[in-house]
Order: structure tokens, then C-alpha cells, then sequence
């Protein structure tokens, strides 16, 4: 006579001890990555009203947060570079002096060998009509003039000695034409990291205050359209046969079915970046009381890695990391 129920799959669940032993699903301060915002002109650091938590740095803050980062033991911090003086051609992200390059000359110099120094390479943070590429006349983004803007951009950050390039533009053949000017100048060890999946989401508002965005209007004509999984995992195939180093799903949370394919499909590492609005949507609610933020950060990390992320870029990465080796 057998007894019901046969399964019994409650076993697995009954203490601490035998939940941490079955637990699938691992969450280290080395995979996550700390995205940072450094403004030119600032004397110190500024807070970003929809993001509580995160500032735009001066150099000596930014410095400070990296140093404080390297010791809570995340695994790189990404830096975003606002300037003084925007242009049509984004002129400021490609000067040796500009304020992102000279930001990861100075972090590499403080942090470089804790840390993977990592910087975005994107033009509409130095734009004046805010677009990640330059303009035709017709006012269309010129995919093949962003190409070569991207290419001399690369070249200051490696130059400036970022350890890994994070293109995150959305523009046809970047990848393959950013690798092969670097290979030809001898940056041969410098990362990229595809922004492949990248969609043109509304998760992204609170970033918009951060970097200053300048932006009217929206990027559908770059970043992919949120209902389509088929193409996302097209654009990392391609990203990873164009030379890219890793690949990486952006937002997180809404796109985890992406991301899981993503991971399924290609043979490079997969990064997934939690973005702005899904860091603001858990402060707010959590400010209100209305659920746990600590529980609620990391059940959204363990979500994101769960879904197949080998590491993630997140505003919470050092408070993260700190409550980890508790
Ligand atoms: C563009 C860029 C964006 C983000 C990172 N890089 C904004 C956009 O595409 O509109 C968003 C990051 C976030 O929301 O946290 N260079």
C-alpha cells in the first residue's frame, strides 16, 4: 500500500542547511558591476533625484566610490561621462581630455588592478539633440557616420586605458568595425562588451535625469522593438560573430525570457544590465514601506541571474556585495 503523497518535494526545503545546499542559483559581489556617473565641472557629488542612492560624481567623489567599490568586492564599475559642452558629433567623447576619458585614466590609475574599469561607449551623452549616433540631414541617425565617431571613441578609451568597451549605441556593425581599429592600433586585449539586446525601453526615465539627457523624441530606430524575443537573440548572435567579448540583455527584468535565450544560443559570456527605472520602481516602493528592499534587491538579482545572467550591472553593487560577505 503506498502512502500519498509519493513525492514528497518539500524534503528539499525543510532547514536553512539543506535550502543553501539544493540553492541553484549563486549571487557573488564579483558579477556584479557598478554603473557610474561623472560630471564635468562638479566640485563634488551631486545626488539624482530619481535614483536615490546614486549621484553624479566629481573626480574626487568618483574616486572615493570606486575605491569603496573595489573594497566591497564588486567585479568592475562602468563609467557614463556627462560634459560641460554638448555638440552635434558629440565632440567630447572622443578628446583625450574629455571628461569621461580623463575620468578612466584616473580610475584605472586608483582601482585598475581590483577592478575591470569599464566605460560606455555611446554618443548621446555628448550629443546636443541627445541620439547615440550622429545625424543625416534629413535627421535619421546615420548608422555608417556613427561608425566612424564610435571608432574614434574606442580608440580615446582605450588609450585612456579602459579595460573593456561597452557599446551600447545600437548600431549595425559596431562591433566588428570597434575591433578591428583597436586590433590595428594594437589594443588587441582591449574587452567589448555588446550591448546586443539592448530595448528601447521606458525602464530607462531615471537615467535620463542622470546623464542629463538631451533627448526628444525616442530611439525605436536603433533599439529594439520590447515585443520581439526573435530579434534580441538575432542581435547577440551577430554581436558574438562580429567579435564581441561578451553579450548582454538590457533591461533586465522585463526581458528575462530574452535573456534566458540569450544564454542558450551563444557561447560568450551574458551580462544583463538592471536598469535605472527597475532600481527606482523597488526604492520607491520600498521608501513607501510597502515591501522589503533588502529581500526585494536581492531576489531581483537572483532573478536576473537565475534567468541566465553571468553578471550584472546594478546601481545597488557595493551595498549588495557588502550584505553578501556579511
Ligand atoms: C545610452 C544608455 C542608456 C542607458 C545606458 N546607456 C539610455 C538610453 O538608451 O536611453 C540606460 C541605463 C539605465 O537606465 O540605467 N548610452
Amino acid at each position: 500500500m503506498s502512502r500519498f503523497p509519493q513525492t514528497r518535494l518539500r524534503r528539499l526545503r525543510q532547514t536553512p542547511a539543506v535550502r543553501q545546499l539544493v540553492r541553484e542559483t549563486t549571487l557573488r559581489p564579483e558579477q556584479l558591476v557598478l554603473p557610474m556617473f561623472v560630471r564635468e565641472g562638479l566640485t563634488e557629488a551631486s545626488p539624482i533625484g530619481s535614483m536615490p542612492g546614486v549621484a553624479q560624481h566629481s573626480m574626487d567623489s568618483l574616486r572615493a566610490a570606486a575605491v569603496e567599490a573595489a573594497e566591497a568586492g564588486v567585479g568592475g564599475v562602468m563609467l557614463f561621462g556627462i560634459p560641460a559642452e554638448r555638440d552635434a558629433r558629440g565632440s567630447a567623447a572622443d578628446a583625450p581630455h574629455g571628461i569621461l576619458n580623463l575620468a578612466t585614466e584616473a580610475l584605472v590609475a586608483e582601482v585598475g588592478d581590483a577592478l575591470v574599469v569599464q566605460t560606455d561607449l555611446c554618443l548621446d551623452e555628448f550629443t546636443d539633440h541627445g541620439h547615440c549616433g550622429v545625424l543625416a540631414p534629413d535627421g535619421s541617425v546615420d548608422n555608417d557616420a556613427t561608425l566612424e565617431r564610435y571608432t574614434s571613441m574606442a580608440l580615446a578609451q582605450a588609450r585612456a586605458g579602459s579595460h573593456l568597451l561597452g557599446l551600447s549605441g545600437m548600431m549595425d556593425g559596431q562591433v566588428a568595425v570597434i575591433r578591428q581599429a583597436l586590433d590595428a592600433e594594437g589594443f588587441t586585449d582591449t574587452l567589448l562588451l555588446a550591448y546586443a539586446a539592448k530595448y528601447a525601453s521606458a525602464f530607462y526615465g531615471p537615467f535620463r535625469e542622470a546623464v542629463d539627457s538631451q533627448l526628444k523624441g525616442d530611439r525605436r530606430t536603433y533599439q529594439l522593438d520590447p515585443g520581439n524575443r526573435r530579434e534580441g537573440v538575432r542581435e547577440a548572435v551577430v554581436d558574438e560573430a562580429e567579435g564581441a567579448d561578451i553579450v548582454m540583455v538590457k533591461p533586465a527584468m522585463a526581458f528575462l525570457d530574452v535573456l534566458r535565450e540569450v544564454r542558450d544560443t551563444v557561447h560568450v559570456p551574458v551580462w544583463a544590465y538592471q536598469v535605472s527605472g527597475e532600481y527606482a520602481m523597488i526604492e520607491a516602493a520600498a521608501a513607501n514601506g510597502w515591501i522589503d528592499r533588502r529581500a526585494a534587491v536581492l531576489e531581483s538579482l537572483l532573478s536576473i541571474r537565475r534567468a541566465g545572467a553571468d553578471a550584472v550591472l546594478t546601481y545597488w553593487a557595493p551595498e549588495v556585495a557588502r550584505w553578501l560577505d556579511d
